[in-house]
């Protein structure tokens, strides 16, 4: 459906509601399928994010002509979502091409600079209907082309000024979370989360949610989290059900069921996600 809620308002009511919103980042339109299937079936609002590496590959307006559809006629609201861009010129293509949200990553950056990155981006975004998401502190891992070899956990007072002065819509605190798969139990600020997400007027983003625990999903999100970030577990069951087919039908060569084995994959672990992040308190 058109969704007559915008992804701001679905985050500020995850949040009240004690749930979060999955954002799953997608790499084609099978994945993209995936996500908008497991969404509906689960009976939930669901954001698609595309990191600057996908978009690039496709194109801005191919990609948002490619989606177009599949977001309008979704049975729950669905919303288009680019993840950490560090071009504030690549993000306003993407909300010029049709992107309800955006996300600077102008974490590396001085706070300054991160402050009028994003203020830059969010005054033009808002003027298009568009809503933005920032970033605060360094969250490590590699994300595709985003790489940090160590993180910073974000400063409260920071977050404050940030949220403040940047415009931003809601924001992504480095709290320990790493993007990629966790070699060892990530150490988590909850305490930080804690004050955040009492104290702060906008809704806060977790991201690098591959492998973390459902207990841990559901403490962060009890304590204010209402946009939960999900790629390498996609893309891990993306391979997955793609290897899979093939060491089940070494001859076939039909490449709709090649394609179907990969859908079937990422539709299960993309609910998996959806029903955990549903659990409201
Ligand atoms: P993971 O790849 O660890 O799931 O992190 C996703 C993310 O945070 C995207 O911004």
């Amino acid at each position: 459906m058109m969704s007559d809620t915008t992804i701001l308002q679905e985050l500020n009511r995850a949040r009240e509601a004690g749930y979060a919103v999955g954002a799953f980042n997608i790499f084609d339109y099978t994945s993209a399928r995936a996500v908008v299937a497991a969404a509906e079936e689960c009976g939930k609002p669901v954001i698609l994010q595309t990191s600057v590496g996908t978009v690039t590959y496709y194109g801005a307006r191919e990609l948002a002509e490619m989606l177009r559809y599949l977001l309008k006629s979704a049975k729950v609201p669905a919303f288009l979502h680019l993840d950490h861009c560090r071009d504030v010129a690549f993000a306003k293509t993407c909300v010029d091409a049709g992107w309800d949200s955006v996300m600077i990553d102008a974490s590396a950056q001085s706070i300054e600079r991160n402050i009028a990155m994003t203020r830059e981006a969010a005054d033009y975004a808002h003027a298009h209907g568009v809503y933005v998401e920032g970033e605060i502190g360094v969250i490590e891992g590699v994300e595709e082309e985003i790489a940090a070899d160590q993180g910073k956990h974000a400063e409260a007072a920071e977050c404050f000024r940030f949220a403040q002065e940047s415009r931003v819509d809601y924001l992504a605190p480095a709290i320990g979370t790493a993007h990629g798969v966790y070699t060892a139990s990530p150490k988590l600020n909850f305490d930080l989360a804690e004050r955040l997400g009492r104290e702060l007027s906008q809704p806060i983003v977790l991201h690098g949610g591959t492998r973390l625990t459902e207990e841990t999903f559901t403490r962060l999100i009890s304590l204010g989290i209402a946009k939960v970030n999900v790629s390498t577990a996609l893309k891990h069951a993306g391979i997955d059900g793609a290897q899979k087919y093939i060491r089940e039908k070494p001859e076939e060569y039909n490449p709709l069921h090649f394609d179907e084995s990969m859908y079937a994959s990422l539709k299960e672990v993309v609910k998996r996600h959806i029903l955990i992040f549903a659990n409201g308190r």
